[in-house]
This record gives structure tokens, C-alpha cells and sequence, in this order.
């Protein structure tokens, strides 16, 4: 198939599913350019990579800086000679009621999880539309095409970065240019992820849950490498990953 050699930018490479995917891609021989924050877990995981015979390379990135998406595809560039494609995996999930006013953390999540996302298609989209392919992975949620009861304005981020996946697949056909788009819904997966809540009550509702029927990322990862994979002609738009057990 065609995921072999390919070059993959992931954003929140350092843990989670996008740690996953960066181990799970780069074992079938693609090329994992890895971004996050926290430099010992990134050069964990390219270091873990490259024992197994896989090519990776990494740079501290803040999502939030749209100077550091482009410095992590010049990497890329540099690094492998080009770039096919980018996972937006980046996400932050500090969900609570709205009267709670929480509203540093609704700028956060705006900030992280659909600015940062708009960083990573801006920092993309000068090369694709150059070359006339490339892909765009983001990671939304379940939250992104149902809402929840506490996930207001995590929920407005998914929701918002489903519209831009589409409308980019939906333009680049118009522009003949040929770029790939896939949005992932995950419900329940056992990551770092709700480290990020503070809201006592939200915390313990989710940790509940996830505990109950929470599945590994590799579950996401796998979804990821079959989008990659696809033939040029194919766009996978969008796959929703439940554990089964999730009601
Ligand atoms: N787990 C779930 O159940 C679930 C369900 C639906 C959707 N999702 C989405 O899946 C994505 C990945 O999350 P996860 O579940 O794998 O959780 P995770 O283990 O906490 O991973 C989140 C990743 O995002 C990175 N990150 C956070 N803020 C960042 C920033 N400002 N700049 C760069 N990187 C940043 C973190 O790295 P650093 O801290 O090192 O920067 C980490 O690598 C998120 O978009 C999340 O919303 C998860």
C-alpha cells in the first residue's frame, strides 16, 4: 500500500495517541516527525523508534505557536526530504459545566485544540498546495459530532475542527490540488487526557468511565495507519472509535 516512506508530522507526539501512532507508523516504515512540549518523553519515543529499525526525529513544539508548526515541517523537510502528511493530534480536555466559568481553560482548549490545529494546516498548506497532494489527520472527538453535558466549549473545538476537515477536502477537490482529509472521533481512550480537568466533578465522572470501558490507543493508532494507507484516489473522511463496552 502506500504508507511505506512516507513522511509524517504528528502533534502530540509525546504521549497518548500520538505516541501510538508515531510507534505503529514508523514500525510499518514511515518516516514520524514528532511534536509536543516535553522533550524527554519526545526523545524517549524516537529513541525507542529508532531500536526497533524505525526513522524518527522530533522538536519541542507548542502547538499555541504557530512559529513552531512551521519549524517542525521545515524539520521534516529537512530531516526526509518533504512532508505527506500531518496528524493534528495535539489536545487538551479540561472539560467542566459552563457556570463554572472556568474561562482560562475555554481560552486553553481554544487555543490548543482549534488554533493549534489551524497552525498545523497554515504551516502545511504552502507545501501541499505546491506539490499537489498530502494529508491532513485530526484528531476530534466523539464530543465533535454529539454534545455532552460538560463539554461545552471542549466540544465547540472538535465540532469546529470536523468543519475545517471537510471544507479543506471539500476546496482542495475544487483547486485540483489533492489533499486528503481525515477527522478521528474517539470516545474512551486510556491516555494522560484527563489530567488535563480540573473540575472535581467532571474529573471523577470521566475517571469512572474510563476505567469501566477504557480501550489502549493503539485501538486510534490503527485507524490512523489504514487512513494513511489509503491509495491517492481514496479520501477516508471521518471513523468514530468506541470501545465496545462504551454505551
Ligand atoms: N483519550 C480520549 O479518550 C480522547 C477522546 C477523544 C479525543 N481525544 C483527543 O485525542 C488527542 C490526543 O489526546 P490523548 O488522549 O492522546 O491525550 P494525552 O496522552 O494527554 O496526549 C495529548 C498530547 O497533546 C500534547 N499537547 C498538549 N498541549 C500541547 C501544546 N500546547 N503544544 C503541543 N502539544 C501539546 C501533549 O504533549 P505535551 O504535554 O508534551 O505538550 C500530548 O502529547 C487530543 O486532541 C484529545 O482531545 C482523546
Amino acid at each position: 500500500m502506500t504508507l511505506k516512506n512516507k513522511v509524517i508530522v504528528i502533534t502530540g507526539a509525546s504521549s497518548g495517541i500520538g505516541e501510538a501512532s508515531a510507534k505503529l507508523l514508523a514500525s510499518h516504515g514511515a518516516k514520524v516527525v514528532l511534536g509536543a512540549r516535553r522533550e524527554n518523553r519526545l526523545k524517549d519515543i524516537t529513541e525507542d523508534i529508532e531500536a526497533k529499525g524505525g526513522q524518527a526525529t522530533y522538536r519541542v513544539t507548542d502547538v499555541t505557536n504557530p512559529e513552531d508548526l512551521v519549524a517542525l515541517v521545515k524539520l521534516a523537510k529537512e530531516t526526509y526530504g518533504g512532508i505527506d502528511v500531518i496528524f493534528n493530534n495535539a489536545g487538551i480536555m479540561p472539560t467542566s459545566p459552563i457556570s463554572a466559568l472556568k474561562t482560562d481553560e475555554w481560552n486553553s482548549m481554544i487555543d490548543v485544540n482549534l488554533k493549534g490545529v489551524l497552525n498545523g494546516v497554515a504551516a502545511v498548506m504552502p507545501e501541499f498546495t505546491k506539490q499537489k497532494h498530502g494529508q491532513i489527520i485530526t484528531t476530534s472527538s466523539v464530543a465533535g459530532i454529539k454534545s455532552f453535558v460538560g463539554s461545552g466549549v471542549y466540544g465547540a473545538t472538535k465540532f469546529a475542527v470536523r468543519n475545517l476537515m471537510e471544507v479543506i477536502r471539500m476546496e482542495s477537490a475544487q483547486e485540483h490540488t489533492n489533499i486528503r482529509t481525515t477527522s478521528l472521533y474517539p470516545a474512551a481512550i486510556n491516555t494522560e487526557l484527563l489530567k488535563t480537568i480540573t473540575d472535581s466533578d467532571s474529573k471523577q465522572g470521566m475517571s469512572k468511565l474510563y476505567a469501566s470501558v477504557g480501550i489502549t490507543p493503539d485501538a486510534v493508532a490503527r485507524v490512523v495507519n489504514f487512513a494513511v494507507d489509503q491509495p491517492a484516489d481514496v479520501n477516508v473522511s471521518e471513523f468514530t472509535i468506541y470501545p465496545t463496552k462504551q454505551a
